[in-house]
């Protein structure tokens, strides 16, 4: 009923206005007043995690995404060797595990039976599970060691938004409380970052308020047949979930591409106003991803492509390239798929609209797969 849906037409849109207070209460009580993290709630003793030499992150669709993203955040702030696979490859592989890997399932409904079977085969090598989940009670919790839950509150449409940025801070979470747990050099910097995730929400916030063009745009392009997304470092799990959207909801052809394989393939498929989105790496942190990406969007760009820029404020040098610019608000390099998921969520979601699709159920698809 419409006021199920808080007065939007669909979940989906009530679900993406939800972000900053579903970022907001996974971030409650969990950081005290010093500016350190309080993880109690993980039942794994700290000495246990002081042994641990592997990570392993294993879920499906948007939450392996948030697993892709974590890896970084994992590998740059605990210096342990993370690894990400999707749930379904992951036990037929044969996949190396013991009681020193640690292994994370993430999953929005706690019920999705391929991350099931990937963890029961985990815990089977005697390696210690830590769900991330979204639902109290679920299956997947249960049957883990620890578990860290997301407070997105219920997600009703299909296509996951808040849970989704949930679960990014529910990694972030995790990869900093391994660095605190295990004390690495990155001290400094996990405090500064623990201190930026708390005015984090508010910067989701000003994203949300900064939405009208890019509905416009996407109604623009509701005829299009392809869509590209391009992005490097974090931004490249980015780019593969603003496809992913599209799919999900537009029922479009659309794919994610690391932009430093551009070259390697996907320029190829660059055309007369083909419409490729651009996830740009904050020119301050790791300046390099920057420039190389700004040369990316020139190149496309002589080729025909239309690009949509998605930069941060201040950031001059993709301007000259931008066929359409979308800015979003300064952050530290790792917590940027925070604020540049969101205008990609508003793509997808008004982008389907225009071409008259069902954006809270999508054909096909199910919120939940209980099957393998
Ligand atoms: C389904 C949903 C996706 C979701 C995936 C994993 O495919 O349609 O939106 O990302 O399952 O779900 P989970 O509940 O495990 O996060």
């Amino acid at each position: 009923s419409a006021a199920e849906k808080g007065g939007y037409d669909y979940f989906m849109l009530k679900e993406i206005a939800e972000q900053p207070k579903a970022v907001a209460d996974t971030l409650l009580g969990r950081i005290d007043g010093s500016g350190s993290l309080t993880l109690d709630e993980v039942r794994i003793p700290q000495g246990v995690l002081r042994e641990i030499d592997k990570v392993v992150i294993v879920a499906c669709g948007t939450a392996f995404h948030a697993g892709m993203i974590a890896k970084y955040a994992i590998e740059h702030w605990t210096r342990l060797p993370c690894e990400v696979e999707l749930a379904s490859e992951f036990r037929y592989r044969d996949p190396i595990l013991d009681a020193q890997t640690l292994v994370i399932a993430i999953s929005q409904s706690g019920e999705t039976m391929d991350t099931l079977m990937a963890l029961r085969h985990a815990r089977e090598q005697g390696s210690k599970v830590l769900a991330i989940c979204n639902t109290n009670g679920s299956t997947i919790p249960r049957e883990s060691d620890a578990v860290l839950y997301t407070h997105a509150g219920p997600e009703v449409a299909v296509a996951s938004t808040k849970a989704f940025l949930t679960q990014l801070v529910a990694c972030y979470l995790v990869a900093l409380y391994l660095g605190q747990v295990r004390g690495t050099k990155w001290g400094d910097e996990i405090r500064a970052v623990i201190r930026d995730l708390s005015s984090i929400a508010g910067a989701v916030d000003q994203v949300l308020g900064t939405m009208e063009p890019v509905r416009e745009l996407a109604r623009t392009l509701a005829s299009k047949k392809t869509v590209l997304f391009l992005g490097r470092h974090v931004g490249y799990p980015v780019a593969l979930e603003g496809a992913l959207k599209l799919k999900e909801l537009a029922y479009m052809h659309a794919e994610g591409f690391a932009a430093g394989e551009l070259k390697h393939g996907p320029i190829a498929l660059i055309e007369e106003d083909l419409p490729v989105v651009v996830v740009v790496p904050s020119p301050r942190g790791r300046s390099v991803l920057h420039d190389k990406i700004v040369s990316n969007i020139q190149e496309i760009r002589a080729r025909g492509a239309r690009t949509i820029v998605i930069a941060e404020e201040g950031d001059e040098a993709v301007v000259p390239y931008a066929d359409h610019l979308v800015r979003i608000p300064a952050t530290p390099t790792l917590l940027q798929p925070l604020v540049a998921t969101v205008p990609l969520q508003v793509f997808a979601c008004e982008l389907a609209t225009a071409r008259g699709n069902e954006v809270d159920q999508p054909r096909n698809l199910a919120k939940s797969v209980t099957v393998e």
